[in-house]
């Protein structure tokens, strides 16, 4: 419905203003939570300073508290706007593992349309679902990392609190690689941002 409704912008403005926060409280909880890993290691490496936040443990935890609630209120914000207007299910269902081959396989060829800006392609669906999945297992392990004892169940579910501590690292991982695909991506096809910018209509320069 919303597809193909052209009077409307590509992206709602709570799209574009829960998605420039949403960024901006990731880069800040990455870079104070690298300084956190920092200050007690328990992979064979440390993070580069000049990248981290905070200039020390408890500096760098006052900033990933802080971008946390921003990060949780403003997510809680994102999801009951998808689901409450049906744009979760309409532009990111269906996807299923043949259509992102066959989509995957079209971009590597160069093959790959983007003539429809308000539609997302099956590799595209996969990369935001990924996101959002991943930063709902991020939250949730940030969780028994915050408050072990007053999440008890969570914490056992999560393998107990070191554990937790691992997931959340592995699954800060991933959203880095997340993000840094996202940025190519964006990059290789740039007028998507101009969509993700302003209440722009068209979003076509192709
Ligand atoms: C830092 C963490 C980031 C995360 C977790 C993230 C996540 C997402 C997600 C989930 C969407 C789909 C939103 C929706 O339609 O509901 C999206 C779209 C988009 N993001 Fe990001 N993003 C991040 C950073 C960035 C950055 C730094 C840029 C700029 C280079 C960017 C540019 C865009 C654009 C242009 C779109 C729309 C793509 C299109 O219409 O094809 N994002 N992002």
């Amino acid at each position: 419905m919303a597809a193909t409704d052209t009077s409307q912008p590509i992206h709602p403005w709570w799209i574009r203003a829960s998605h420039w926060l949403n960024a901006f409280a990731v880069l800040i909880l990455i870079a104070s939570g690298w300084r956190i890993y920092n200050a007690a290691p328990f992979f064979p490496f440390t993070l580069p300073k000049a990248l981290t936040l905070g200039g020390w443990l408890g500096g760098a935890l006052q900033w990933h508290f802080a971008a946390m609630w921003l990060l949780a209120a403003n997510g809680l914000f994102y999801l009951a706007m998808n689901l409450g207007s049906g744009r979760l299910a309409s532009r990111f269902f269906p996807v299923s593992p043949r259509a992102v081959l066959r989509d995957a396989k079209a971009a590597l060829q160069g093959k790959l349309s983007h003539a429809d800006p308000r539609r997302y392609n099956s590799v595209q669906r996969l990369a935001y679902l990924f996101a959002m999945l991943d930063l709902l297992v991020l939250v949730l392990s940030g969780l028994v990392l915050f408050k072990s004892v007053q999440f008890p169940v969570l914490r056992e579910w999560l393998g107990g609190y070191e554990f937790a501590r691992r997931i959340h690292f592995v699954a800060m991982g991933l959203l880095v690689g997340f993000i840094a695909l996202h940025a190519v991506m964006v990059a290789l096809v740039p007028r998507t941002l101009l969509t993700m910018l302003s209440a722009g209509r068209k979003g076509s320069a192709a």
